[in-house]
């Protein structure tokens, strides 16, 4: 459904992505691990082609490497950001009929009564405006606008970051459902939720792939996987020069 061949992302001297090779298959969730600043956002961002990069990016068998974000999103290529950015002076609902504008004629699998139904906290919450929303419930918010819009690949980066794990695990159930219905590409630095929803995983080490597998290779690899992503038990400081 997506590949990455040769994707490199520089700010200026920095590489924050260095030349990677990456798929996404139909019918399946990957993610995509890593410590802070591995270079997880970079690339999510230069897929839906916020930011420039080097190399090729095909979804669905087309090059898309020259197209505008909104072409992407049109064409069904949905990217839930970090931080969430809910519209603060939306309601709820208004918020999630946002999502349908890109939806661009293809048909739904979500539409706003299956949201609610996927996220039940919602319901009592339909009028509240975006501003007065736990993180959690921002989320959800995202997530709901991102599925309105009849995703055709759902591209997530790091939605439990900041979230308690009762909050967690009522977003992952979500996804749980939702991977069923469509291709998924999580970005996550939480490695343990991530695999327990996720087919296979990439892991991201200072711009490299590092490690990759299914995710029960990866799930079994447990120190390993702590080391790439930074839950070392004495892990300094990073410094900053
Ligand atoms: N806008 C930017 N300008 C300069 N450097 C950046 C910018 N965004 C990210 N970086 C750097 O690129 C690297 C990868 O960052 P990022 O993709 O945000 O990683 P992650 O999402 O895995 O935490 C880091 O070294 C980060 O400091
Ligand atoms: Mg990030």
């Amino acid at each position: 459904m997506l590949e990455l061949r040769g994707l490199r992302v520089t700010y200026g001297a920095t590489v924050a992505v260095n030349t990677i090779d990456l798929d996404v298959p139909a019918g399946q969730a990957t993610a995509l691990l890593g410590a802070n600043g591995a270079g997880k956002t970079s690339t999510l961002r230069a897929i839906s082609r916020l930011i420039p990069s080097e190399g090729k990016i095909l979804f669905d068998g087309e090059e898309v490497t020259r197209l505008a974000p909104e072409t992407l999103a049109s064409r069904g290529l949905i990217h839930v950001p970090e931080g969430r950015h809910v519209f603060s002076a939306l309601t709820v609902h208004e918020n999630l009929q946002v999502g349908q504008t890109a939806r661009s004629g293809r048909t739904t699998i979500f539409d706003l009564a299956d949201v609610y139904e996927l996220f039940p906290p919602l319901v009592p919450l339909r009028k509240r405006l975006g501003w007065a929303l736990s993180g959690g419930e921002q989320q959800m918010v995202a997530i709901g606008r991102a599925l309105m819009s009849a995703p055709r690949l759902l591209m997530l980066d790091e939605p439990s970051l900041g979230l308690a794990p009762v909050v967690v695990q009522a977003v992952y159930a979500a996804l749980a459902r939702v991977k069923s219905q469509m291709p998924i590409l999580l970005v996550e630095q939480n490695a343990a939720v991530a695999l327990s929803l996720c087919d296979r995983g990439y892991v991201l080490l200072s711009g490299d792939i590092a490690l990759q597998g299914s995710a029960a290779d990866l799930s079994d690899r447990d120190a390993m996987l702590d080391s790439y992503l930074g839950h070392g038990a004495d892990e300094p400081e990073p410094s900053t020069t």
